[in-house]
């Protein structure tokens, strides 16, 4: 089931299988990239990734092209959310004038006036029928085009107009190549991966991550699990964790999992050290110990030397990595140490490494690691359903091969 739903989105068809010269290319493009409060952009991995569909429309000369994004969730339209905070970084990086339309009757417009011409719409969420997927909506930015193509990756998983119900009217719906980039990544990595594969998983939540953990017992051999999500497996062992975030309600759930992988035969590694604290903000007092010893007052915080050690050896006799989640307070310094030295571990291997998730993507970026792993999704909700084994709605209305 699983491998049936990737292949199909594998065989999406994409901007390269179909005749684009003269026709009005509508592009769903993910630009919802993170901006500080005087809207500097922080990172514009998402805009650089959107490049290569918009070059290759431009090069096949397509009678005009459309650019269509969500930024963040508003509510009604705000000044906050206007994509006019990304266009000088879009034109900048593509090289050329871009025509900002405040609304889709400007684009109608705008493409009468000039042909050839790149058209930047206002956030989409400004429309209300956006994320009820609207059929008046989805039809209107269906008469914008002649071809559809869905190059929002980290979007995916939304079946808003943009995303979905555009496609249902568009004349001919395809994938853009970061889109098909980032399925056949996945698709490398889960559908028929090189042996042994290993899924490296942390973060905050357990609950977060039960979907995943459930699914990806079929699929790997090895799951290393860190973060602040290991003190509820460590619980389920018998741990006493202290003052560690811990999902009490999860214990249970923690304990089905690792007897799932005992019986499916995928070994799990938790950490056997920690560093912990007694005070996160201050961090005048921390301690390494062993896992089952945390004392009084602290808690868990980051890896300790000996989990780093074991989880490096673990890393290095893998074939395929698959990384969702930070493994411990990485944005503090004193607590980054197990995080970046398992990037630095990963790095040094010569496996099929995929990076999944806004959070580890970042740590990844910190470690000075970005460059070393073999690819890294721009998608965050839209990896973690890949991983649960979702077929993501946006790949369904496509048209396959
Ligand atoms: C993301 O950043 O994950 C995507 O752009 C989707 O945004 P959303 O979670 O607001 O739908």
């Amino acid at each position: 089931m699983r491998e049936a739903g990737i292949e199909l989105m594998k065989n999406t068809k994409s901007v390269r299988d179909i005749d684009i010269k003269d026709k009005r290319v509508l592009i769903r493009v993910d630009f919802n990239v993170p901006m500080d409060e005087d809207f500097d952009i922080s990172d514009d991995t998402r805009i650089r990734e959107a490049l290569p569909t918009i070059n290759y429309c431009i090069d096949n000369h397509a009678k005009n092209i459309v650019l269509v994004s969500h930024l963040g969730r508003p509510k009604g339209r705000s000044a906050e959310f206007s994509l006019k905070h990304v266009l000088k970084r879009v034109e900048r990086l593509l090289g050329r004038d871009i025509a900002f339309a405040e609304t889709i009757e400007n684009v109608e417009n705008l493409q009468q006036q000039n042909e050839g011409s790149v058209i930047l719409l206002e956030n989409i969420r400004f429309y209300e029928g956006e994320e009820k997927n609207d059929e008046e909506l989805s039809t209107k930015l269906a008469s914008l085009c002649d071809i559809y193509v869905n190059d929002a990756f980290g979007t995916s998983h939304r079946a808003h107009s943009s995303t979905c119900g555009i496609a249902k009217y568009a004349k001919e719906r395809v994938a853009g190549l970061l889109l098909k980039k980032e399925i056949d990544s996945f698709a490398k990595a889960m559908a028929n991966p090189l042996k042994p594969v290993l899924l490296i998983v942390g973060g905050s939540k357990v609950s977060s991550k039960l979907a995943l953990l459930h699914n990806i017992l079929n699929v790997v051999d090895k799951i290393i699990i860190g973060g602040a999500m290991s003190n509820t497996f460590l619980k389920a062992r018998g741990f006493d964790m202290q003052k560690s975030l811990v999902e009490d309600d999860l214990v249970g759930d923690a304990r089905k999992i690792l007897d799932k992988a005992k019986e499916g035969k995928v070994k799990i590694y938790l950490p056997v050290d920690v560093v912990s604290t007694d005070d996160i903000k201050e961090h005048r007092h921390i301690k390494i110990t062993p896992a089952q010893d945390i004392p009084e007052g602290f808690m868990a915080v980051d890896m300790g030397p000996a989990t780093s050690k074991l989880f490096s050896e673990v890393v290095r006799d893998s074939q395929t990595i698959i990384w969702n989640g930070p493994l411990g307070i990485y944005e503090i310094q004193a607590f980054s140490r197990g995080t970046f030295n398992l990037a630095h571990a990963v790095s040094d291997t010569y496996a099929f490494s995929l990076i999944g998730g806004g959070d580890t993507a970042d740590a990844i970026d910190k470690a000075g690691e970005r460059d070393n792993m073999s690819f890294i999704s721009t998608g965050g909700g839209a990896s973690l359903e890949l991983l649960e084994g979702k077929i993501l709605p946006a790949f369904e209305v496509l048209e396959r091969k």
